[in-house]
């Protein structure tokens, strides 16, 4: 299937434009070994878009701890993780995702990010993207996370669009319900057990064009 009347793309950006997933893993590996709690690469798979503190929650489990000790414990993982990010570079940008945020522009669409992360502006300065984009949403800008549709609300709010107008690219499955749920189109890109209620599903942009889930004529 194809879109119609598309006049804005909004992406996601942890997963879709940029692979922080394995920076976050370590992160929060350092963390629960020095706290001595059981983390794991499966554990982390549950933490895609998924915010910081609701993140924390799901690694501590059963174990109850009070809110200052958890501010106390993010704290510590978010320095590790911004360590991490010192060594992130436009390298990092996912293959094909710059050629499609670059032809959208091209073609009057306008491109925002809708990122759960506090840490987005600084992961979109590293990766030298800024001047690509026209809108940004996140970590800071909305109190309910995903799977509500405030943030990308928010975002296609700032960009002048309608949902019905925008594209939300996504690769959390709490991400698609988000758009879902605030009437945006949806690619999902992953695998279809866990984007599979997006309107498209992409492995990757790697090789995608515009045109091959926008129609002509509509937004092109
Ligand atoms: C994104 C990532 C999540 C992460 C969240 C908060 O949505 O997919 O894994 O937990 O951002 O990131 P932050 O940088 O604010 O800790
Ligand atoms: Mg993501």
């Amino acid at each position: 299937m194809k879109f119609n009347n598309i006049k804005a793309i909004i992406f996601d950006l942890d997963g879709v434009i940029t692979n922080t997933s394995e920076y976050h893993y370590r992160a929060w590996k350092k963390l629960a070994d020095e706290i001595g709690i059981s983390f794991n690469r499966d554990i982390n798979e549950k933490l895609r878009g998924i915010p910081r503190k609701e993140s924390l929650e799901i690694i501590l489990g059963d174990l109850i701890i009070d809110e200052k000790e958890k501010e106390r414990l993010m704290e510590i993982k978010n320095n590790y993780y911004i360590e991490y990010l010192k060594n992130m570079g436009p390298d990092n940008i996912l293959p094909g995702s710059l050629e499609i945020i670059k032809e959208a522009r091209e073609a009057g669409i306008k491109t925002g990010i809708g990122s759960s992360s506090k840490n987005a502006k600084t992961i979109i300065n590293n990766l030298r993207l800024g001047k690509y984009i026209d809108a940004i949403s996140d970590g800071y800008s909305v109190s309910n996370p995903k799977p509500a549709p405030d943030l990308f609300l928010d975002c296609a709010a700032k960009l002048g669009v309608a949902p019905s107008e925008a594209i939300v690219v996504e690769d959390a499955e709490s991400g698609v319900e988000a758009a879902i749920n605030g009437g945006f189109r949806v690619i999902g890109i992953g695998p279809a057990e866990r984007v599979g209620k997006a309107h498209i599903v992409l492995q990757s942009f790697e090789g995608v064009n515009l045109k091959d889930f926008i129609n002509p004529g509509s937004g092109l």
